[in-house]
């Protein structure tokens, strides 16, 4: 595996693959691997006979007061282990490699709409973030797919929409969730959970199954679905930020005759804000 942190050895290696007719799959991450990210990688190498892992750390998805700073950078430990999964290439720009002209002078790329609710409303200014480094490395590593995790629905959703309506050339794979054996999604953020609240944790993933045990047994009404399942994560002891049953293709509101289904959550569990979501054919 090459370890590459510039625009001119990412364009040889390019010319290099074009050249014998390889394709090329992307994973977009912030480091700090951990299974799920893994999982991704080995559904890139499905998909394509170069595989790029991008480790970015983007500092313009993250607010006010939230945790760029302390968020966990573990290039070494990552490296190792995309080395067993037999990535081909780890980029790891740095800032103005991936925003030449500074973070102020930066072209956004801004996906409306779909932003708006959820972590969009909870985070401002976060996807914009993330359409604008996606965009960029897009533009960087070139590539004929990328895979994104459902484990961030919603993001996945607004980078589908960004690849269609820019007619960007690329497939876009998104994979399950990898979760603990007891439910609860891996996150690099499960690390800032107490002993106490690591318990706790699965709760989150429990009530969204339980909202799909009851859509799948007939009950379409939503509200009262939703707000049943935000008083048991509260009274489990998060702060809930929203809980919603939306339509799985656009995250409208379903009528009551929609057949895919994605229950999202978020929810503030001490220091740690998590997010979920299932996907139920109803
Ligand atoms: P990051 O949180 O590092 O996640 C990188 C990718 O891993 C995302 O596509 C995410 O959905 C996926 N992922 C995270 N946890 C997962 C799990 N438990 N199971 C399956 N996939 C999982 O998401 C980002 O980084 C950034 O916003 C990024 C897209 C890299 C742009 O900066």
């Amino acid at each position: 595996m090459q370890v590459v942190s510039t625009r001119e050895e990412l364009r040889e290696m390019h010319e290099d693959w074009r050249h014998h007719g390889n394709h090329v799959a992307i994973v977009p991450t912030m480091g700090n691997l951990h299974e799920g990210h893994l999982s991704l990688v080995e559904l890139a190498r499905q998909h394509a006979e170069r595989v790029v892992v991008t480790v970015f750390v983007n500092p313009t998805q993250f607010g006010e007061g939230e945790d760029f700073d302390e968020y966990p950078r573990t290039l070494k430990r990552d490296t190792q282990r995309l080395k067993k999964l037999d990535a081909d290439v780890l980029f790891t720009p740095d800032v103005d490699t991936v925003y030449p002209f500074g973070i102020d002078k930066a072209t956004v790329v801004s996906v409306p709409g779909l932003t708006r609710n959820f972590c969009g409303a909870s985070r401002p200014g976060h996807f914009d973030g993330v359409t604008t480094v996606v965009a960029r490395l897009f533009a960087l590593v070139r590539p004929d797919v990328a895979v994104f995790g459902q484990k961030d629905y919603q993001q996945q959703l607004v980078i589908r929409h960004m690849t269609v309506d820019l007619s960007l050339p690329i497939r876009i794979i998104t994979a399950p969730t990898v979760r603990e054996a007891d439910g609860l999604a891996m996150s690099s953020r499960n690390q800032y959970l107490s002993e106490a609240e690591r318990a706790v944790a699965p709760r989150l993933h429990a009530s969204l199954q339980a909202i799909g045990t009851e859509l799948q047994d007939g009950k379409r009404n939503f509200a009262e679905l939703e707000n049943s399942a935000w008083a048991k994560i509260e009274a489990a002891g998060f702060t809930p930020d929203y809980v919603a049953i939306r339509r799985a293709e656009n995250l409208e509101p379903p009528d009551r005759d929609c057949d895919e289904i994605v229950v999202l959550a978020a929810a503030h569990l001490g220091k740690a804000r998590l997010i979920d979501n299932i996907v139920v054919s109803i």
